[in-house]
């Protein structure tokens, strides 16, 4: 028996074994559908737009074997932070089986386009009404050969959907792990007084869970992409607490002054970007960080800590449009926080992500 369960009675041990089921259940579902998809997706893809099926690597049943087990941890690990508090049950089980249905089959509507894409390798297919002079040359492509790349708001409708197939159902559970590292730092703090900035905050789904995790807290979010803070501000401004401040901006020029948050936190941006970019947003991060602040990285996993997944990793930057993702995977992050004057705390691999939690020295 935990040390938590010795302090429940024998009928409260009861209802948490079954929610702690519950949930695996609920997780193991959402995987059998996100595999079954990704399945017939693929067969359909092969038949009606053959890519270049041949330099796919195939997966071997031992890589299968780790992925099943890495899937297991997060849900545990998962399962463990929400019942130590650090943010509601509700979260883990977070269903809107309207907008999911409505969604799915507009991703559907969709693929063909994506797949002509894919077989053509035609990774800058806009429509003429997006404006793409205003963006960054790295950042106008139709990243995974997505509609639109970033930059319309039926993008940002399919892509928290895309991304939560793509994970096999756990994109949620990997940005949750942002927040312990957090908690443990923040919560030495008056909360009301605490300023939190999300870099490529994109939809939103990293700021709602800093908004459970942490409710009175001031948080803030910047994307490059006014579509998808659109969509971030539609799925915000639902929650009862004070509604984020959302900008459009840059991560590599921070719209922000100096010194002024506690934490920042930065989710699944670091691959797409160029490695001189990548310092530059980690060199902007410190410098709107107060002294003493934290900031947390989320991104892919790297081949120096799972290269016994090098297959999948490189089918990731084959079948997707990820220019940036090869020179992601052996990029050294340690040294890029190192060099902006971070003094890194902790680096940990859950699932298929990776985390780096960096403090800024208070001198
Ligand atoms: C893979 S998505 C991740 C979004 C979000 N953090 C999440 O967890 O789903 C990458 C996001 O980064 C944004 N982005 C890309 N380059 C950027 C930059 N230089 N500055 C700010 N946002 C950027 C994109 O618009 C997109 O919303």
């Amino acid at each position: 028996m935990s040390p938590m369960e010795s302090n429940l009675t024998p009928e409260e041990i009861f209802f948490d074994g079954i929610l702690k089921n519950t949930y695996q259940t609920w997780q193991q579902a959402k995987a059998i559908f996100s595999v079954s998809h990704k399945n017939l997706s693929t067969e359909l893809r092969k038949n009606f737009f053959p890519f270049k099926e041949n330099k796919l690597h195939p997966l071997s049943p031992e890589i299968w074997t780790i992925l099943q087990k890495r899937f297991s941890e997060i849900i545990a690990e998962d399962w463990q932070d929400a019942r130590a508090g650090i943010y509601p049950y509700e979260d883990l089980f977070e269903i809107d089986i309207l907008t999911f249905i409505e969604t799915y089959l507009k991703l559907w509507l969709d693929q063909p386009s994506s797949w002509r894409r894919m077989q053509q390798e035609d990774y800058q297919d806009f429509p003429d009404n997006i404006n793409l002079e205003k963006y960054p040359n790295y950042y106008r492509r139709n990243f995974h050969y997505q509609s639109d790349g970033y930059l319309s708001d039926k993008s940002a409708q399919l892509y928290d959907l895309q991304v939560e197939l793509l994970f096999n159902g756990i994109a949620d559970a990997m940005r949750r792990r942002i927040l312990k590292p957090l908690k443990r730092e923040l919560d030495k703090l008056d909360q009301d007084t605490i300023t939190i900035l999300d870099v490529a905050c994109g939809t939103g789904r990293t700021l709602k869970a800093l908004r459970s995790a942490f409710p009175s807290v001031s948080l803030y979010g910047v994307d490059l992409s006014c579509a998808y803070l659109r969509k971030a501000n539609e799925l915000l401004s639902q929650l009862p607490q004070e509604l984020p401040q959302l900008l459009q901006g840059k991560g590599e020029e921070l719209p922000y002054q100096d010194n002024y948050f506690n934490a920042i936190s930065n989710v699944f941006l670091f691959h797409e970007l160029p490695k001189p970019i990548r310092q530059q947003v980690i060199d902007e991060s410190y410098r709107v960080l107060q002294p003493g602040g934290i900031m947390v990285i989320c991104d892919s996993i790297q081949l120096s800590d799972s290269p016994e997944l090098e297959p999948m990793i490189n089918n990731f930057s084959i079948a997707f449009h990820e220019p940036f993702y090869t020179d992601y995977v052996k990029d050294d992050m340690e040294e890029h926080l190192q060099k902006a004057g971070f003094e890194v705390l902790e680096v940990k691999v859950c699932a298929f992500s990776k985390y780096w939690v960096a403090n800024k020295p208070k001198d």
